[in-house]
């Protein structure tokens, strides 16, 4: 891709995609315009041919612009920050609209692997803070995607104020999710007037651009809550082997695969005329912090463990018999007329089957935020989906009021976003909203 001088190649798709390097590509395209020149003009080739040649997660380079917001069918990266924010108190509607244009620049640029702003991390005035904080320095784009959300309260506060004049164009399902069985929600961990999930192969790569992000939405936007996450707990592609979740069982196996474009049309993109204009092309995300009492769980015989989830640990076959992909027999019963799948399992509740044909795109992390004052690991799923309808995660989320999981795990935190679609190349995230 660039040469030793960091020129990138004129015949971009006859190179290898791995040296791409942030100082390499900034040396040449250096000002702000860099990543939006390759979103704009030949960015969409570029970054196509990239991704298509590249083969180690390092390498990957996904495009920012395009009809869907990247991070939603790519393939589920290895690692995640997702970040919460509140805006602003004073902050009008006009410089929540240009945030959104700056963010969306500099996400053109971090998902490319370049630096942002005009001067990057170390080519501004020695008398200024440098626009880039600098800690990707050196680090490919490992896949790193950018997807932004807009949270119920952006549109009018809890006490019904339209702080932006946006109320009336808030997609009617788009309210805080209703209260479930035995959620213990922390206010710590829940809400949001926006949100960035940040996914990439190298934790350092997502963190910087969270961290870059916050730093350009200053005065206007803040942290509300933020969340590690390491470890895929899903597959969203029938490329990619199915990763574990901490309680050791595969999973992911059923997901929503993005090579099922049929299935990805019908449960995850919103359709034209069904909701609110500009939300076509988008998706809802529903985010739940899950802590996993560990503890409990590992004092769990191992019989027990698969009855609950209604898969085999091993390979994650049903326990109605087969491997790890042949569908569930839910009618299936063992010798003494017991079902082999008891009725309280995971899957069994889980499926479309119990759930009027609804399924979800899950793209969740396993996180490990130290631990309690009791010893105990204070782990878990960060579980994410994304859906047409945020009715869909609503109907199986109670369904699952009988599962035999909920014994060994607490929903801690819980936030909606509505996931606009991609931004044309050059235009910003959000600008159908703001149209
Ligand atoms: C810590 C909590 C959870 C754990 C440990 C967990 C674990 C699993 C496992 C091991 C599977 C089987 C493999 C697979 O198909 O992916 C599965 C399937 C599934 N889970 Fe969960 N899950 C959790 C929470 C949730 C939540 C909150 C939802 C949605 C409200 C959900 C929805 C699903 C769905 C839709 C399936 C696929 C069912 C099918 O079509 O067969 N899970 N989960």
């Amino acid at each position: 891709m660039s040469d030793e001088t960091g020129v990138p190649s004129a015949d971009a798709e006859s190179e290898q995609p791995a040296g791409v390097s942030r100082r390499g590509l900034f040396g040449l395209l250096g000002a702000g315009a860099a990543g939006l020149a390759l979103g704009a003009a030949g960015g969409a080739g570029v970054t196509a041919a990239v991704a298509a040649q590249a083969t180690t997660p390092a390498s990957r380079v996904y495009p920012f612009f395009g009809a869907h917001q990247a991070g939603i069918t790519t393939p589920a990266q290895d690692r995640l920050h997702f970040a919460a924010f509140d805006v602003g108190e004073r902050t009008t509607r006009e410089e929540l609209r240009e945030l959104l244009v700056e963010w969306s620049a500099a996400a053109a640029q971090l998902t490319q692997g370049l630096e942002i702003g005009e001067t990057g991390a170390v080519g501004g005035s020695d008398l200024a803070p440098p626009e880039d904080t600098g800690e990707a320095l050196g680090l490919p784009a490992s896949g790193l995607t950018i997807t932004f959300g807009f949270g119920p309260s952006l549109f009018e506060t809890a006490d019904g104020v339209d702080r932006f004049g946006i109320a009336d164009r808030r997609p009617e399902s788009l309210v805080r999710l209703p209260r479930f069985q035995g959620d213990a929600l922390k206010p710590e961990y829940t809400d949001g007037d926006l949100c960035i999930q940040a996914c990439a192969d190298d934790p350092q790569v997502a963190v910087h651009a969270i961290r870059n992000l916050s730093r350009i939405a200053f005065g206007r936007a803040s942290l509300r809550w933020s969340q590690l996450g390491f470890g895929r707990t899903s597959s969203t592609s029938t490329s990619q082997a199915t990763p574990r979740n901490l309680f050791g069982f595969k999973d992911g196996t059923a997901n929503v695969k993005s090579e099922e474009a049929a299935a990805v049309d019908e449960h995850v993109w919103v359709g034209a005329g069904e909701d609110a204009a500009w939300m076509t092309g988008g998706s809802y995300l529903v985010a739940r912090r899950i802590r996993m009492l560990i503890e409990n769980w590992d004092r769990t015989q191992l019989q027990e463990q698969e009855l609950v989830i209604g898969r085999d640990k091993a390979q994650g076959a049903p326990l109605s018999g087969g491997t790890e992909f042949t569908e569930p027999d839910f009618d299936a019963s063992g010798a003494a007329g017991q079902p082999l799948i008891d009725p309280t399992a995971h899957v069994r509740l889980a499926h479309p089957a119990q759930n009027s044909g609804v399924r979800l795109l899950r793209r969740g992390y396993n996180y490990v935020d130290g631990n309690d004052e009791l010893g105990r690991l204070d782990a878990g799923l960060f579980f994410l989906s994304y859906q047409r309808s945020p009715e869909q995660f609503i109907t199986v989320q109670r369904t699952l009021a009988t599962d035999g999981l909920n014994e060994y795990i607490r929903h801690v935190g819980s936030a909606i976003f509505a996931v606009p679609p991609g931004a044309t190349a050059g235009g910003f995230v959000g600008e159908t909203l703001f149209a």
